[in-house]
């Protein structure tokens, strides 16, 4: 008898889709090692260049000196240990709301947090680009799920009437990305913040790619729009920007309050490890203090320099850059796997993101710039790009 798993992995090789593990022998950085090459780096969410940073493994190395490796258990039994109540403490005053909540990742918390709010005859409306956590979260409450074409205010109003009407009394969550993780556009974040208003639904706003980038000291699109207290549950990662670990919810202390006791994926896991936590209080500390808004406003003139010059034929660029995330779409698999494998060849890693993290047929190579490249970094980058399209 055929092996089941040969068959499938050789159907997904058939179609490109096929996907496989790099070892990456360095810290994560603006060059990384892939076996005895280095490489300059195009893929990483490390926007702020702080996964490697001295205060942050001081901060964790110094965390774990004093508190042991692991957490031992999940928080409500004896695994909420210090620095996890502090990096909350420092989450909620840094993003502007009453308190916050952390998970193993923001994956996790999607996962824990959707379900807590919306069950059965409930309704979650969600952005049709939305990362796969918020479609799995979606998924697991159990509520009546409808997708809306990605920023289309028309189909949203449609959806919330038509949830109104036919399902009276009940939870409206809506549910959307600051800026979308594989496009790197906005949600017209007013817009639905009226509508929400409006139809007395409730908002859930994914900050993944948002904080440490967008507004003041990287707070996020819902503080840089004053808009905070309108979005009631605002969803993050501790593993983007902020360079370490984790995930975490920040809104009213009441929601926080409920997803301690309802929130499975918070329940039934153990705490995060106590290094972490404190790595990434570390890093919303300097995210907080001038150094970090510095850092925040060089990552802004990197994004501007790419923005410049990434050539406009065969990149999907159109107006200024919105975030750190640059999306170069070529629509077939193969043909973004070979764009990928050709840089690569140029000494640059920058991914071919393929179904089903996108759409079929809108295979596409994901640029994330850093505030740790150099200038020079990104101007070869876009040469070798221009180079290519010239070829195409
Ligand atoms: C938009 C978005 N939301 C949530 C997540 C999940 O965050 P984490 O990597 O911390 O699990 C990611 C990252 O993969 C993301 O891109």
């Amino acid at each position: 008898m055929r092996d089941f798993f040969q068959e499938q992995l050789e159907a997904l090789r058939a179609r490109s889709l096929d996907r496989h593990l790099r070892e990456i022998s360095s810290a994560q950085g603006p060059e990384i090692e892939i076996g005895d090459r280095r490489l300059i780096n195009f893929s990483s969410n490390d926007y702020l260049g702080l996964a490697n940073d001295p205060r942050l493994r001081e901060a964790a190395i110094a965390a774990i000196g004093e508190l042991g490796v692991g957490a031992g258990a999940s928080r409500l039994i004896s695994g909420t240990q210090s620095p996890h109540l502090r990096l909350e403490r420092a989450l909620a005053k840094w993003k502007g709301t009453e308190a916050a909540l952390c998970f193993n990742s923001g994956y996790a918390a999607a996962l824990g947090t959707i379900p807590a709010l919306v069950s059965k005859s409930d309704v979650v409306l969600l952005d049709k680009l939305c990362h796969a956590s918020l479609i799995d979260g979606a998924k697991l409450s159990g509520a009546i799920l409808r997708v809306f074409p990605h920023n289309h205010l028309g189909r949203l109003e449609s959806h919330l009437e038509w949830a109104r009407r036919g399902h009276p009394g009940k939870s409206i969550l809506i549910v959307t990305e600051s800026v979308f993780s594989m496009d790197g556009d906005r949600a017209p974040l007013r817009e639905l913040v009226e509508f929400k208003k409006r139809f007395g639904a409730l908002l859930m706003l994914d900050e993944a790619h948002a904080v440490g980038v967008i507004g003041t000291n990287g707070r996020g699109f819902a503080a840089a729009e004053k808009l905070n207290e309108d979005v009631d549950v605002q969803l993050g990662t501790l593993s983007k920007a902020l360079g370490a670990s984790g995930g975490y919810i920040c809104g009213a202390r009441n929601l926080i309050e409920w997803l301690i006791n309802r929130a499975r994926s918070f329940i039934y896991s153990t705490a995060p490890a106590p290094g972490i936590a404190a790595a990434a209080l570390a890093a919303v500390e300097f995210l907080a203090s001038s150094e970090g808004e510095e850092r925040r406003l060089l990552l802004w003139k990197r994004i501007r320099l790419m923005q410049e010059l990434l050539p406009s034929s065969g990149l999907n660029k159109k107006g200024t850059a919105n975030s750190a995330i640059f999306p170069w779409i070529v629509g077939d698999e193969q043909a973004a796997l070979y764009l990928a494998s050709a840089l690569q060849n140029e000494g640059f890693l920058v991914p071919a993101i393929r179904y089903p993290t996108v759409a079929k047929g809108s295979a596409r190579l994901r640029i994330t710039v850093t505030a740790s490249h150099e200038e020079d970094q990104i101007r070869s980058l876009c040469e070798a790009i221009q180079r290519m399209t010239k070829h195409e």
